[in-house]
């Protein structure tokens, strides 16, 4: 029997699966690490927390397993996005890195798009300049901290700088790269005419690989320090949301990723790389060769539910601790109570700005259309629909642009609950699928480490001897053409609060 490691380095933690060749996870560990904010809109990590916490839970996930280290046949990183982690000559650390969902970085996205020129941009890079993405990063350095700028001489994402502390060798894959927008998504390579316009060096990136092309080997201090054999093969790996997409199938046309974690991702493969000429779904390279992706990005959708539960349900915290249930629980049944469209509630989950459809850091949330009449339950239920109407929207700029949808397959915290997969069905209008098991990205990047050592013939073929589809859930007709109403009063509301958001949003900042 083969053994792999898929390894995800997210925001929260670093989360290590162990799967033998069968696809099931004999062991998982997660170490969670801090998220810095040290300014408003700013969010920051070590990457150093990254490494602890990578050598701990490969330590973790063998010992749990008993699984001989000589029979893990090849490990696969997949990581959190656009992260940029600035390193020195001799490869140290020059500044905390500054992570996807940074906001600093709004003047740094007007003057990329001035410097390049909106339509080129995106002919290019197939995507705008948006906050989170990596190129205004690397602007942001040179404006605002020229000396560290100076110092740099590689940039790389964060499960690249853990591939190189486990390999030695600086590496990044297509998926990711082409979250920095100093990449030509089309042709699967760094842009020369971005990086030259932006004055980013070339020589500051790393070489780059298909997900599933081996690109290193354990050395052997590390394999001294994780219990791992030296030369164990690593390969690429994947942006979190090609490992995501990679570990639930969706790895061919008309297959599409709903998945509900911190922030909210609709995906979509495609043959082609399909653009949105508007800029607000992005166009990424997926981890298998000549296939991209359509994503749309809601900032705040588990976010927006977890703000809920610890800022306003202190009452049904209070419950579920008494009764020892889980707080979302109490959450999902309680808004079960309330009717459809919570008595006229809508919920803006706006509240880390938006990216699908909006493209906005200064977009805020909201409640509207409170009455005396509304309880806690239309709060919450509102809450539930105002994500799942973001999420709509993703799908809707899908759709729009002719990219097929045969199957929506859930995943996350919102394909957990039968109430929000039941919500899905009806506010998307389609079948909802769900799989046997749900490990997350690490799933995709143990996939793409056995298609590169041999193990499986192809990352499609693999996926369709792996995974199966345990439950599908219908949409209910009368309550879909109920929430195409809400939908259409959600999505028409943000025109009209934007000024006053922007105006509230740097009232704020100032
Ligand atoms: C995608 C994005 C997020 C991060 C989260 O563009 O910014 O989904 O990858 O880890």
């Amino acid at each position: 029997m083969a053994y792999l490691i898929g390894i995800d380095v997210g925001t929260s933690g670093t989360k290590t699966v162990l799967f033998d060749e069968a696809g099931n996870a004999l062991a998982s560990a997660t170490i969670e690490y801090p998220l810095h904010m040290p300014n408003p809109g700013w969010t920051e990590q070590d990457p150093e927390d990254w490494w602890q916490a990578t050598v701990k839970s490969i330590q973790a996930v063998l010992k749990q397993s008993g699984v001989p280290a000589g029979e893990v046949k090849g490990l696969g990183l997949s990581g959190q996005m656009h992260g940029s982690v600035f390193l020195d000559e001799k490869h140290q650390v020059v500044r905390p890195a500054i992570l996807w969902n940074d906001s600093r970085t709004a003047a740094e996205c007007e003057e990329i798009t001035r410097v390049i020129g909106e339509r080129r941009l995106i002919e290019l890079a197939s995507n705008p300049a948006l906050t989170g993405f990596t190129a205004p990063k690397a602007v942001w350095l040179k404006n605002k901290e020229p000396e560290n700028f100076k110092r740099t001489r590689t940039l790389c994402l964060p499960k690249d700088y853990v591939r190189f502390r486990l390999t030695g060798e600086m590496a990044m894959e297509v998926s990711d790269g082409a979250g920095t927008l100093l990449f030509d998504v089309k042709n699967r390579t760094w842009s020369r005419e971005i990086l030259e316009k932006l004055g980013i060096p070339v020589e500051w990136m790393p070489k780059l690989y298909e997900s599933t092309d081996v690109c290193g080997t354990i050395t052997p201090e590390v394999a001294n320090l994780t219990g791992l054999k030296a030369g164990t093969l690593v390969v690429g790996g994947g942006a979190d949301n090609a490992c995501g997409a990679t570990g639930t199938g969706v790895v061919v046309e008309g297959r599409v990723l709903s998945s509900i974690g911190t922030s909210g991702v609709i995906l979509a493969p495609s043959k082609t790389p399909q653009t949105d000429p508007e800029g607000r779904a992005h166009t990424f390279c997926h981890s298998v060769p000549n296939l991209w992706y359509l994503m749309g990005v809601v900032l705040s959708a588990g976010m927006s539910l977890r703000w809920y539960r610890d800022v306003i349900a202190d009452s049904e915290r209070a419950q579920a601790e008494k009764t020892g249930t889980d707080p979302y629980d109490v959450l999902t049944r309680l808004a079960q109570e309330s009717p459809v469209g919570s008595e006229g509630l809508i919920f803006l989950p706006y509240l880390t700005g938006e990216r699908t459809p909006l493209k906005d850091p200064y977009a805020r949330g909201g409640f509207i259309g409170l009455t005396i009449r509304h309880q806690r339950r239309h709060l919450v239920r509102a809450v539930l629909e105002g994500i799942t109407f973001a999420m709509r929207d993703s799908l809707e700029i899908v759709r729009s642009l002719g990219v097929r949808i045969d199957e929506v397959r859930a995943t996350g915290g919102g394909a957990k609950s039968a109430f929000w997969r039941q919500l899905q069905a009806d506010i998307f209008g389609c079948e909802i699928a769900t799989l046997g098991s749900d490990q997350g990205p690490a799933f995709g990047a143990a996939i793409m480490a056995g298609v590169g050592t041999g193990v499986y013939a192809s990352i499609p073929e693999a996926c369709d001897a792996i995974l199966s589809v345990v439950e599908r859930t219908e949409p209910d007709p009368a309550r879909v053409q109920e929430y195409n109403d809400y939908y259409q009063v959600y999505h028409s509301l943000y025109p009209g609060i934007r000024e006053a958001c922007h105006h509230l949003s740097k009232k704020v900042a100032s």
